[in-house]
C-alpha cells in the first residue's frame, strides 16, 4: 500500500474533468488476475462522446453519494464504491474523504455505446486530481499513468482513454515502456491519424445481452485463446508500422480483420452468442461493396456490440458523407449516428 500522510481536517476542495469514450483497434477481449490483459490493445481517443464528473471532497469517512445527470443513482454509486474499494490500496487517503460526485454523459446511455471507458476515465483523473492537489507531486507523465493504472481497475478499456489521440494497453516487445498495468501513448504515429473520422452508426440502441466483462470470462474457456492472444500481439506490430508510415487501407484491413475476429470469438464461445444485427452485416457489405466501386478509405471496426464504427480520413469526409446519406443512414435505429473523432484526450473543466 502507497504510503500517505493523514490528512488534515479542513481538507476540501472540488475537481471536474470530462474524458472521452476509444475505440479499439486491436482489441482487449480476454484478462487475468486483477484487471490484466492477455495481450496488448491500441485504440483511438474520441472527442465527442464523453462523461463529465466532478468530485467534491471533505475530510470525512468514506461516504460517497452519487448523482447521474442530475438524479441520485443507487445501481451506478454501487459500481463507483465498489470502484473504490479496489483502489484502496493506491488511494488509501479516499477513506479519509467523504465524496460527493456528479457526472453526465455527452452520449445517451441507452445508445449502445460502452461508456464505461469514458466514465471510469473520468473518475480516475478527478480521484488523481484530489491526490494532486492534497499531496503535490503527482505531475505530468506520472499523473496520467497513475490515471490510466486507477482506470484499469475500473475497467480495462478505460485505461486508454487518459491520452490524447492513441493509447496502447499491454505489455509488447516492440514497445519497451509498454505495460499491463497502464496505457502509454504510442510515439510517431502519422498525421494522418490525428484528425481520423469515427462516426458511429447505432444499428442498435438496446442494451447487450452479454456484458463486456462476461465476455472477457468467456474468453477462458475459448478454444482459440492461446492463437487469439498471439494474433493480437503480431496484429499490433503490424498496425504500429502502418500508424507510423500513414498506411491508412494497411490500417482500415486490420481494424476490419479485429472486429470480425472479435465477434467470431463470440460466436465460439461456450455458450455461443451472436452481438451483431441483420443490419450489422448489411452495413459491412455496403460499406465493402462501397470501398471496391470507389477505392476510397473508409473502413469499420466494431465493439462488443452490433453497432459500426466508420472509420476513414479528414480528407474524405464529404464523398463518406454522402455515403451515409444514402446507403448507410437507413439501417440506423432512428437514423442515430454519433459523428465522432479523434480527440484530445480528457480536459479539466
Ligand atoms: C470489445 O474494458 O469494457 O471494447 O475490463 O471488464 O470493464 P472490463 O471490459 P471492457 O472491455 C472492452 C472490450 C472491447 C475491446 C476494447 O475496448 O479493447
Amino acid at each position: 500500500m502507497a504510503a500517505y500522510p493523514k490528512i488534515s481536517e479542513n481538507t476540501s476542495g472540488k475537481v471536474s474533468w470530462q474524458s472521452p469514450s476509444n475505440i479499439a483497434i486491436i482489441k482487449y477481449w480476454g484478462k487475468y488476475g486483477n484487471q490484466l490483459p492477455q495481450n496488448a490493445s491500441l485504440s483511438l481517443t474520441l472527442s465527442e462522446a464523453h462523461t463529465k464528473t466532478s468530485v467534491a471532497y471533505t475530510y470525512g469517512e468514506g461516504n460517497v453519494s452519487f448523482r447521474f445527470e442530475g438524479k441520485e443513482n443507487d445501481a451506478f454509486r454501487n459500481k463507483i464504491v465498489r470502484f473504490i474499494d479496489k483502489i484502496m490500496d493506491d488511494m488509501p487517503f479516499l477513506q479519509e474523504m467523504d465524496l460527493v460526485i456528479e457526472s453526465e454523459n455527452t452520449f445517451p446511455h441507452s445508445s449502445g455505446i460502452a461508456s464505461s471507458a469514458s466514465a471510469m476515465s473520468a473518475l480516475a483523473m478527478c480521484f488523481c486530481d484530489i491526490e494532486k492537489a492534497v499531496f503535490g507531486k503527482l505531475e505530468g507523465d506520472a499523473f496520467l499513468k497513475k490515471a490510466s493504472h486507477i482506470a484499469r481497475l475500473g475497467s480495462g478499456s478505460a485505461s486508454r482513454s487518459v491520452y490524447p489521440h492513441f493509447a496502447l494497453w499491454g505489455k509488447h516487445v516492440d514497445v519497451s515502456n509498454s505495460d499491463n498495468h497502464y496505457a502509454i501513448m504510442p510515439s510517431d504515429v502519422h498525421p494522418i491519424f490525428k484528425d481520423f473520422h469515427d462516426d458511429i452508426l447505432i444499428i442498435s440502441a438496446a442494451e447487450k445481452s452479454v456484458s463486456s466483462t462476461a465476455g472477457h470470462a468467456l474468453m477462458e474457456g475459448n478454444p482459440f485463446a492461446t492463437a487469439r492472444y498471439e494474433q493480437a500481439q503480431n496484429r499490433l506490430r503490424q498496425l504500429l508500422i502502418c500508424m507510423q508510415e500513414g498506411d491508412i487501407h494497411a490500417f482500415g484491413k486490420i481494424a476490419e480483420d479485429e472486429a470480425m475476429t472479435l465477434h467470431a470469438l463470440m460466436m465460439c464461445s461456450d455458450p455461443s452468442y451472436v452481438l451483431m444485427k441483420p443490419d450489422t452485416l448489411t452495413a459491412i457489405e455496403r460499406i465493402r461493396a462501397f470501398r471496391e466501386r470507389t477505392g476510397s478509405p473508409c473502413y469499420f471496426t466494431l465493439d462488443a456490440g452490433p453497432n459500426i464504427h466508420l472509420l476513414y480520413p479528414h480528407e474524405v469526409s464529404e464523398e463518406i458523407n454522402t455515403f451515409i446519406e444514402e446507403e448507410l443512414i437507413e439501417l440506423c435505429d432512428n437514423g442515430r449516428i454519433i459523428r465522432d473523432r479523434v480527440g484530445p484526450g480528457p480536459q479539466k473543466s
